[in-house]
């Protein structure tokens, strides 16, 4: 048995012996367990300590990962190794956000000069946007951003405005991904095109919601602006540019990135060209600084004070130990509301898979779904089923110690039910301190027999809380950074290639057929429910 299949039979093992006993009890047996499962990474402070794992389990996982060659597998990512092999490509989204000068390669091409010209084009770009010295048509300031883009070119800039922006924002961003007319039409509600420059980003430049969604900004435009006067209102953000043009896209208007990102991991490279020129260019500045400390630490940091890694380990020990296919993501900030939809595309895109990168199929669990909402609003909908529900469903609670705006004992309250939260779902409260309690209130035993059950809380369920000591751009770029690399260490240990999605492409292909015969074309072979489906909705 090899290394690596011998420390895979230990985490089952080691499942086994989790299930049988709790996680509270750990902190008695193992007195050093705290300060070993807290980690700094970044500025970020990340405890890991009440998840289910013994420490030695712990050393197990990092076994697993040595066995598993993340080390090996970082130092391909990090250098510029095509690591994506079904597209034949590297996966450097690091360059992106590395130091003017760096020199990095992709796939032994020097990259760092181009990523070096953009940057400073973004920030021309930018500036001259907010100065006023880049106008509208008419000779008006743009006093808004209509961003349009799907997936990756959609959610992490959303994320990062919901994030940054501020109360009262000098240029308003609005974002359009859904080729459902309806997010248009409410996105551009009260915008002025003459003041409203409108942002194209696909990589591929081929995606049906964002060309459509493009020609109906751009006729938008075109109705107040006419023809010439709409062409100074589009900016485009695309790996294949010269398709960016072709859509009539002035050619100093188009921003370039690179095959070798993915597009789940672009938002540092001109796909944040709008968040760049709504928030100022010295925040997305900050981002890139934020994530590249991360990349530094993930670099750097021994296996067993790193923390994307133990993260990952952590992850994947409820994922494969204990079976556990969900897990839910609660950033304790309003302004986060947006992180649990941007992991559901890194983390579920990336490592959904089902065969690993040599086609052969998995024996083992691979991304468990995400999802989340921000606390305390998400104590009020599903929290009922993550402490009383029949699955254990792990959670990773993310708290902002300084608030960004708004009253001091407001946030002291978002943050003690971060931290309370945290604490029930570890201890829950036993039967028998229920029962007492409603003795004492005088309640029948008939009665105390069928509500003792329903307010006992079992308990024993797994968190990891992470602390950003405040929601700037560094921090949410290390929040951002962290996850991707979690990602990568994940896919790494399941074999998995993080950088591609066959799975999204069979959907494409058959919308595009079914619409044909939407629009009156000749029917195709489906199956009864298809065909129904298309007869009734057809024009
Ligand atoms: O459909 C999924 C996907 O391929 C994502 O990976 C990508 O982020 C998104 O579509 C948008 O693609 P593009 O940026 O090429 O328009």
């Amino acid at each position: 048995m090899s290394d690596f299949d011998a420390a895979w039979a230990k985490l089952n093992a080691a499942g086994e012996r989790a299930r049988t006993r709790r996680i509270a009890s750990l902190f008695d047996a193992e007195p050093g367990r705290l300060a070993r499962l807290t980690l700094e990474a970044a500025g970020l402070t990340l405890d890991l300590s009440k998840q289910p794992w013994s420490l030695p389990e712990v050393g197990e996982m990092l076994d697993l990962a040595r066995a598993g060659g993340v080390e090996g597998a970082r130092a391909r990512l990090l250098s510029g190794e095509i690591v994506n092999r079904s597209e034949n490509r590297p996966a450097l989204h690091v360059a992106l956000r590395a130091p003017p000068g760096a020199g990095l390669k992709a796939a032994g091409v020097e990259v760092s000069s181009e990523v070096d010209a953009t940057r400073a084009a973004i920030k021309r770009f930018a500036d001259g946007v907010r100065s006023g010295a880049i106008k509208g048509a008419t000779g008006k300031p743009f006093r808004a951003i209509l961003h349009i883009g799907i997936g990756g070119s959609d959610l992490g800039p959303r994320l990062i405005w919901e994030a940054l922006k501020p109360l009262d924002p000098q240029i308003e961003l609005r974002f359009t991904a859904n080729v459902d007319p309806a997010e248009l039409a409410q996105a551009i509600v009260g915008l002025d095109p003459a003041e409203t420059l409108v942002v194209v980003v696909s990589k591929t430049f081929t995606t049906l919601e964002t060309l459509t969604n493009a020609e109906t900004a751009r006729a938008w435009l075109r109705e107040a602006l006419g023809e010439k006067g709409a062409d100074a209102h589009l900016a485009a953000v695309s790996a294949a540019p010269a398709t960016a043009q072709a859509f009539g896209v002035a050619p100093d208007r188009v921003f370039a990135f690179w095959d070798w990102v993915g597009g789940r991991y672009s938002l540092w490279s001109a796909v944040g060209l709008s968040c760049a020129t709504a928030l100022g260019f010295e925040a997305f500045e900050g981002l890139l600084a934020g994530a590249r400390a991360m990349d530094v630490h993930f670099a750097e940091a021994p296996l067993e004070r790193n923390a994307p890694v133990l993260l990952a380990l952590a992850h994947i020990f409820n994922r494969n130990g204990l079976d556990r296919s969900i897990r839910a993501v609660v950033p304790y900030a309003q302004r986060l509301r947006l992180f649990a939809p941007f992991l559901q595309q890194l983390e579920m895109e990336s490592n959904g898979k089902r065969v690993d990168a040599e086609g052969r199929p998995l024996s083992r669990g691979t991304a468990a779904s995400v999802f989340g909402d921000a606390g305390t609003n998400g104590q009020h909908a599903f929290f009922q089923l993550l402490h009383q529900g029949t699955d254990i469903i792990p959670i990773d609670i993310l708290a902002v110690r300084e608030g960004s705006e708004g009253s001091p004992d407001a946030q002291r309250k978002l943050l003690a039910n971060a931290i309370a939260q945290a604490e029930a779902l570890l201890v829950g409260r036993p039967e028998a301190e229920v029962r007492g309690e409603l003795k004492a209130k005088g309640l029948p035993e008939a009665h105390i027999d069928a509500l003792a059950p329903q307010r006992t809380f079992p308990g024993d369920r797994p968190s990891s809380f992470i602390l950003l000591e405040r929601l700037g751009p560094e921090q949410l770029g290390a929040l951002i950074a962290l996850y991707e690399h979690k990602t990568f260490v994940e896919g790494v240990l399941w074999g998995i290639n993080s950088f591609d999605q066959w799975g999204v492409e069979l959907g494409k292909t058959l919308a595009t057929r079914v619409l044909g015969e939407l629009e009156g074309g000749t029917a195709g072979a489906h199956d009864p429910s298809t065909e129904a489906l298309i007869a009734r909705l057809k024009l």
